[in-house]
């Protein structure tokens, strides 16, 4: 196995992850997430013969453009032109419906149980009207596909980074909440069994209360989740990046985050890099493009030393269809210096 200046490029790194199982892909929005996701999608189950599921919670329908046919809403699909390779568009639309609802129950249930006579709607409002809010329906959805382990390979075409990062701090406080809710609930309710000498009537309401049935399993998904998302046997987030000075800058930023959690890195990748072209005659556009790309090419070496997995070309057109992912794939599985 060959280690370069870069970093143990990507073909070598999977091949030394043989339980690698979740791969999820971060960077700024328009760096080809997608579409390395899609490339990495494809490697593992055409080249590798994993039986392969990309997902995407993309409001935009990004993998049916992807691949260049219609997977939108349509549950899980095979990839048309592909052997072992599944897709799954996500509507997050109705995951946030649900979620409205739970987290509706949980506020009535839990304004009940305080004796807090207020009008729920306004709390409702404030607690789904916020951006995270959507990244955290999106999660959900994640953490169910991560969890029903029909596959031998998850691809999620956008890394929750944000939101990853809030959940590892969550899982403790879901804990704390959880323990007090159940001691209070407890209390109240064995003081409740003294005056009424009906115990065992009251202990088994409490194990049907839905509050604490709604609480404890999102706390246990939380946890399985805190577990996977941590162990750098199975999962593996990637950073995608062009060669400019934002998207870098992005990229170091989620870095940092989940270096501080223990998520582990998969790597960088660098995307739509310009092939150098050696002529007397380049016009000073392209010339000055490309000099401006190699400084920036150096500028990643040294902010992310032995973690660049693959530099990637800018083709011709669009990374759209089959074909152009399976192109995508090929600079992805180049195993040497001369990547691109
Ligand atoms: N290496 C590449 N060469 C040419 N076009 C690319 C390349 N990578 C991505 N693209 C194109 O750039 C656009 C943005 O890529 P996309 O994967 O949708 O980004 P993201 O998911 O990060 O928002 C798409 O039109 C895609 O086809
Ligand atoms: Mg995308």
């Amino acid at each position: 196995m060959e280690t370069t200046k870069l970093g143990l490029p990507f073909p070598s790194f999977i091949a030394g992850k043989k339980d690698l199982k979740y791969l999820f892909f971060g960077g700024k929005g328009g760096v080809g997430k997608t579409a390395v996701a899609g490339a990495t999608a494809y490697y593992l189950s055409e080249s590798l013969g994993r039986k392969t599921l990309i997902s995407s919670t993309n409001p935009v329908h990004s993998l049916s453009s992807l691949f260049g046919q219609d997977l939108w809403k349509k549950g899980t699909q095979k990839v048309e032109g592909t052997r072992n390779l599944y897709a799954d568009e996500i509507d997050i639309s109705s995951t946030i419906e649900r979620y409205k609802g739970e987290i509706k129950d949980r506020l009535v249930q839990f304004l009940k149980f305080a004796d807090i006579p207020v009008d729920v709607e306004p709390f409702i409002e404030i607690a789904t009207t916020n951006p995270s809010f959507e990244e955290s329906a999106m999660f959900d959805d994640m953490v169910d596909l991560m969890l029903n382990e029909k596959y031998d390979a998850y691809v999620f075409d956008t890394a929750p980074v944000a939101h990853t990062y809030r959940l590892l701090g969550m899982s403790k406080v879901y804990n704390l909440w959880l323990n007090k809710m159940i001691k209070s609930r407890e209390e109240s309710m064995s003081l409740r069994a003294k005056l009424s000498f009906r115990k065992e009537k009251i202990v088994q309401e409490l194990k049907k209360d839905p509050l604490l049935i709604s609480l404890a399993g999102t706390k246990k998904k939380t946890e399985e989740a805190r577990k996977l998302l941590t162990d750098s046997e199975r999962t593996a987030f990637f950073f995608v990046t062009l060669p400019l000075a934002l998207p870098i800058a992005v990229i170091e930023r989620f870095i940092t985050w989940v270096q501080a959690f223990q998520i582990p890195i998969g790597g960088v990748i660098v995307n739509e890099v310009i092939p150098t072209v050696t002529s007397e005659k380049l016009s000073p556009y392209v010339a000055n493009r490309t000099n401006e790309q190699a400084g920036y090419l150096k500028l990643a070496e040294q902010k992310f030393p032995g973690m660049i997995r693959a530099v990637l070309p800018l083709f011709e057109r669009e990374v759209n269809g089959v074909d152009m992912v399976s192109k995508m794939a090929q600079s992805l599985s180049l195993d040497s210096e001369t990547r691109i």
